[in-house]
């Protein structure tokens, strides 16, 4: 596990420079899109790029890694919104090669099923964007989830609602009690992950991520496993790190 601390502005470029690097290689490319704020000077650096004719994402692919439970087409809080503003629209990347799992399938396990046989067919992620919950969940794998975990139906702790209730206009209640979520094991699978975190409310968990002991109670201590991690955090997210 690679760890970079640096600056919030710097944190967004350097990850968009390794996907501009990996898009040279392999145009049609396979990212791992997450939602919330982390990933946002990500988006930004990537569209500025774009515009710029830095790089271009016409033939690359994306999945993200979990969404709510039951919100409607259109609502502004659901993922598939969500990442068509903040990347899909902003970017030259084919809004259908934008995957997403379907929360609000008839059948949610059958859809976690087809989830993980698109991500398997379409060669896997090759660069898996992450961030990370103040209590250490990474996608909506919460902390209890198994280390070894596929696509699921999970449900939100009180934590994560409340963290999320900002997007949801401050109301608790309006956020879902349940997701789908990529699995630990499945984001193990990724080539390449990067995470990042900014801010002191992260400051725990990135220390349990780097420095503690590989537990469910802390899901993105897995991450101690996979060969190839690059953590980019800015000073107060690095600032209980020894
Ligand atoms: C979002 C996701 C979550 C977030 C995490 C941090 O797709 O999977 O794990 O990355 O909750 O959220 P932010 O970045 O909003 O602090």
């Amino acid at each position: 596990m690679e760890v970079i601390i640096t600056n919030e502005e710097s944190i967004g470029q350097l990850v968009a420079d390794d996907i501009t690097n990996l898009l040279r290689r392999t145009p049609d490319a396979v990212l791992g899109l997450a939602t919330g704020s982390s990933p946002l000077r990500i988006y930004d650096a990537l569209a500025e790029g774009v515009s710029r004719g830095e790089l271009s994402l016409a033939r690359a692919r994306g999945f993200t890694l979990d969404e709510y439970v039951g919100l409607p087409e259109g609502h502004p809080c659901r993922y598939r919104t969500v990442i068509d503003e903040d990347f899909t629209s902003r970017v030259d990347i084919d809004p259908a090669a934008i995957h997403a799992p379907d929360g609000n399938a008839p059948d949610l396990d059958a859809a976690c099923l087809r989830y993980e046989e698109a991500i398997s067919a379409a060669g896997g992620v090759d660069l898996q964007i992450l961030g990370i919950g103040t209590d250490g969940h990474i996608a909506f794998n919460e902390p209890g989830s198994s280390l070894a975990s596929r696509t699921r139906v999970k449900t939100l702790t009180e934590q994560t609602r409340r963290d999320n209730a900002r997007f949801f206009d401050g109301d608790l209640d309006a956020v879902p009690m349940h997701c789908l979520t990529q699995g630990l094991g499945t984001i193990m699978q990724a080539r390449h992950v990067v995470l990042v975190a900014t801010g002191s409310g992260k400051a725990e968990a990135v220390h349990h991520m780097v420095e503690g002991a590989v537990s469910a109670l802390w899901p993105a201590t897995i991450l101690q496993h996979h060969p190839h991690v690059t953590v980019l955090v800015d000073d107060a997210a690095a600032s209980r790190l020894q």
